[in-house]
């Protein structure tokens, strides 16, 4: 399996805070894998070290290159706060602006961009912008923002935290219809069972556990160790 990302003695520290202490992982094409840990476990952190986002110790490797532009463009990341990537006056432009930039003609770009709406259940909004949204409809679109240009490596933060049921049910179906490498940080045990295969457990910065989704989203004494449950 071809490595997308792979990352190797990560310490990250804040202040005098020491986040997140060695961490080790490598995530193949295809895979599907939560990062999974207590609030303030270092799970954010970690994506925004892994992005380059915050300054860190340690290796950082994507597609199988150390980190760069091109590396990190072909990347679809979600962040916890949806208002970091919607601020156009429409979603259409929201969705559009990636693909014009690119330099994909406007008619394509706009079919994209209703398809990836569609995807999410936002079909109807692509005149509205992201404001006059509620949380968990931005949400979903931010999830639409990344989607329609076919990243080859998802990361979402807490793309469940705003969505009721049926969103969650139908954000589930729509991950898994995708063939595309995920890294889920969230602690939605439930979400995170549906749709990865394999977790890592994120305990005070170190990884407590790296194994298959249900032996270790299942251990009870596991994620009482990690301060989960
Ligand atoms: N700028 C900062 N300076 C100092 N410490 C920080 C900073 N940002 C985050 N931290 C600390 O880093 C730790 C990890 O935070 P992080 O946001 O990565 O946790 P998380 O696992 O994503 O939690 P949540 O589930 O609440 O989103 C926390 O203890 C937090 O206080
Ligand atoms: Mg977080």
């Amino acid at each position: 399996m071809k490595p997308v990302l792979e990352v190797a003695g990560l310490c990250c520290r804040l202040g005098s805070r020491t986040v997140l202490r060695n961490i080790g992982f490598s995530l193949g094409e295809g895979q599907a894998v939560a990062l999974v840990g207590a609030n303030g476990a270092g799970k954010s952190t970690l994506l925004w070290a892994i992005l380059g986002l915050l300054p860190s110790d340690g290796e950082v490797r994507i597609f199988g290159r150390p980190r760069s532009r091109d590396g990190l463009a072909r990347l679809g990341v979600v962040f916890q706060n949806p208002e970091d990537q919607l601020f156009m006056p429409s979603l259409e432009q929201d969705l559009t602006l990636p693909l014009l930039n690119r330099g994909e003609a406007p008619g394509p770009a706009r079919e994209k961009a209703l398809e990836a709406l569609e995807a999410v259940g936002l079909a109807g909004y692509a005149g509205t912008p992201a404001q006059r949204l509620s949380l968990g409809q931005r949400k979903r679109a931010a999830i639409a923002s990344v989607l329609v240009s076919s990243p080859s490596l998802l990361i979402l933060d807490e793309p469940t935290a705003e969505l009721d049921p049926r969103s969650v049910r139908q954000l589930t179906a729509l991950l898994n219809r995708l063939p595309v490498a995920r890294l889920i940080a969230s602690h939605h045990l439930e979400f995170l069972q549906a749709t990865t295969t394999r977790a890592l457990l994120l305990s005070e910065g170190a990884i407590a556990a790296d194994g298959p989704s249900g032996s270790v989203l299942g251990d009870e004494g596991l994620l009482a160790g990690a301060g989960l449950i």
